[in-house]
């Protein structure tokens, strides 16, 4: 939720930290801030605003006005106080000599800050990262690890840390439990950041601390210790893509970039996981005894991540004939859920890192189930602490509206259930071979609907100052559905609902009126006829409608509605992977001709690492 870079070395480091922060304003831009250790000063000098990062920015003069070689920043996504530059991290103790940068939450800080107040410590804000600052200090006798060790004893909650003390300027400190963090090694210069993403321009040799753990940097190396101060030796991993995947390549938006860009994420996605007519996973984890033996499928996740597992209960159910449940993850691990040892839980995650699948991940566990997670970014925490994991290999995702990792989650998913109807044997030879015939033909279809994405762009520029707009369809169209209404609701700020078509006539039909948009979804063959009823019901009560149907129905469907968009023919299953792009363009360009901030919409951050 929020963002943390630290760097040691012998460069000038606050433009540096500006140009990390600027990759991971995506994980919050409420405010942000950094602190410098500054010989000519003799101490810490820190800079926070609030707003988003172009202040902080224009503040520093790009970093020219601030001197030193080591320092930490921060971008925020405001979770105690409201944004504003006393609440802006870094956070700093009372005597100024420590400053610390957070993401996550101190659950028990309210008691902390009582203790502190107690002995006689101001507080200037109202963060609860206020409190670690003040307690490393108030524990601090010379020896800044030692404090900080001190203090990580007291603290509950979630936390990556970034720690600077002016006493030892030719170091800096990381921490990490629950939130992630990674250390950058470099030639005479080291780094900390909550992401790649901030790093990659200087190095690719990155390490992934573990929770729990504490590192010191320092410009020649690094060590990392465990949560009882053991030394430990970290294996360092070598980032394997390249800077332009992380930058807009020309494109106004990330979000319209990472559209475009499903086709290809969706080659790496399938392309090698399909060898001779069969379904292939590298190291896979579960045998074929263990899914003979599965009594159920639990799919567990957040937002879009959820949506993806709405169409995957759809498509499992039918080829396994066993059952699905799709959770809420933060419903999940409140719900007391019915697990056995032959329970599956999947976990999809696009961060890797969302707190409340991460939670649910854990409950799971405990409960004696099988945690595969479906995650696309690597080494994340989802992905350390499942049992299997599958990545989707999407490449880094920017905007905070998800598009490419959605689509690959959800090829990841729709092969996995053929890999269990293979084996289970509840699929005949002949459809298997058909299906993944068109799994390779996916990405090139997926080309032909996006190449049509000047009459969406029309549809949108008709339709979009509607203040209202519901997504009908039935069984996949429904689940797809679910994904159209929040991609436009997130981006757009237009008010916008996903209704099972069958349930409008049990109190929603109601709100149809004379002008209200609705977008029907009818791409399922077997159902489309009762998808026509439902879009003549709704005409005939005033409204416009645009429709999504395949190729092969368009004439049937424009007989009726207002407008149709179409995708090629393909197997059942793999219909909402092709449908979804045209909801995703129209909410693209719906939220650019109302003037919104596409790639940081309101309120919202890209990684939910808070409860
Ligand atoms: O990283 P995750 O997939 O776990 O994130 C889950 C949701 O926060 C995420 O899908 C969110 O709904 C997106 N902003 C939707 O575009």
């Amino acid at each position: 939720m929020c963002g943390i870079v630290g760097y040691i070395g012998k460069e000038q480091v606050a433009p540096i930290l500006l140009e990390g922060l600027s990759r991971l304003e995506y994980r919050g831009y409420d405010s942000a801030g950094v602190a410098v250790y500054s010989e000519k000063e003799g101490g810490l000098v820190v800079k926070k605003t609030k707003g988003r990062l172009q202040v902080l920015s224009d503040v520093l003069q790009g970093g020219a006005a601030l001197d030193g070689t080591v320092g930490i920043g921060h971008t925020r996504w405001a979770t105690h106080g409201a944004p504003s530059d006393v609440n802006s991290h870094p956070q700093v103790s009372r005597s100024g000599r420590i400053a610390v940068v957070h993401n996550g939450i101190i659950e028990n800080y309210v008691e902390l800050k009582a203790f502190l107040i107690d002995k006689g410590v101001p507080f200037v804000s109202e963060t609860d990262t206020e409190v670690v600052a003040q307690l490393v200090e108030y524990f601090y006798k010379g020896d800044i690890l030692q404090a900080v060790y001190e203090s990580l004893h007291l603290i509950e909650g979630a936390y990556a840390l970034g720690i600077l003390c002016a006493d030892a300027p030719d170091q800096l400190i990381a921490v990490r439990k629950d939130n992630p963090m990674i250390l950058g090694y470099g030639d005479g210069f080291n780094f900390m950041a909550s992401d790649v993403t901030a790093v990659i321009k200087y190095t690719r040799d990155v390490v992934y601390m573990d929770n729990g753990e504490l590192a010191i940097l320092t410009r020649d190396g690094i060590q990392c210790y465990n949560s009882m101060m053991q030394p430990v030796e970290k294996e360092i991993s070598r980032v394997d893509w390249e800077i332009d995947a992380a930058e807009k390549g020309g494109y106004e938006h990330f979000m319209f970039k990472e559209i475009m860009e499903q086709p290809d994420a969706l080659r790496h996605a399938i392309f090698p996981r399909i060898r001779d007519g069969e379904v292939f996973f590298e190291n896979f984890g579960l045998d074929e005894d263990y899914i003979r033996r599965m009594d159920k499928i639990y799919i567990v996740a957040c937002g879009s991540s959820y949506h993806v597992g709405m169409v995957g209960k759809y498509n499992i159910e039918r080829l396994l004939r066993r059952p699905v449940e799709v959770a809420l993850a933060s419903e999940f691990r409140y719900m007391d859920p019915i697990l056995t040892d032959h329970t599956l839980v999947i976990v999809i995650s696009q961060s890797g890192e969302t707190l409340d699948s991460m939670a649910a991940l854990r409950e799971a566990k405990r409960l004696g189930a099988t945690v595969l997670s479906i995650v696309n970014v690597v080494g994340s925490s989802i992905a350390r602490e499942s049992d299997v994991v599958l990545y989707t290999w999407a490449g880094p995702e920017i905007a905070v509206a998800t598009t490419k990792a959605y689509s690959t989650q959800l090829a990841v998913l729709d092969l996995l259930a053929l890999h269990f109807a293979r084996v289970l044997g509840t699929i005949e030879l002949g459809e298997y071979r058909a299906t993944l015939d068109e799994f390779l033909l996916l990405p090139g279809k997926l080309e032909t609907v996006l190449a049509d994405r000047d009459q969406v762009q029309y549809l949108a520029s008709q339709y979009f100052n509607h203040s209202s707009v519901f997504f009908i369809g039935r069984n996949l169209d429904y689940a797809m559905g679910l994904e159209g209404s929040l991609k436009l609701k997130e981006i757009s700020y237009i008010h916008s609902e996903a209704y099972a078509s069958g349930e409008l006539k049990h109190g929603t039909i109601s709100l149809i009126e004379d002008g209200t948009l609705v977008f029907a979804l009818g791409t399922c063959g077997r159902l489309f006829e009762k998808a026509m009823s439902n879009v003549v019901e709704v005409k005939a009560r005033g409204a416009d409608v645009l429709a999504v149907t395949t190729e092969s129905r368009r004439e049937a469907m424009a007989r009726t509605a207002d407008a149709v968009m179409t995708i090629p023919d393909t197997c059942d299953m793999l219909l909402p992977s092709l449908g979804i792009a045209h909801l995703q363009l129209f909410a693209y360009y719906v939220a650019l001709m109302r003037g919104c901030d596409i790639d940081k919409p309101r309120n919202l951050a890209k990684s939910v690492t808070v409860e």
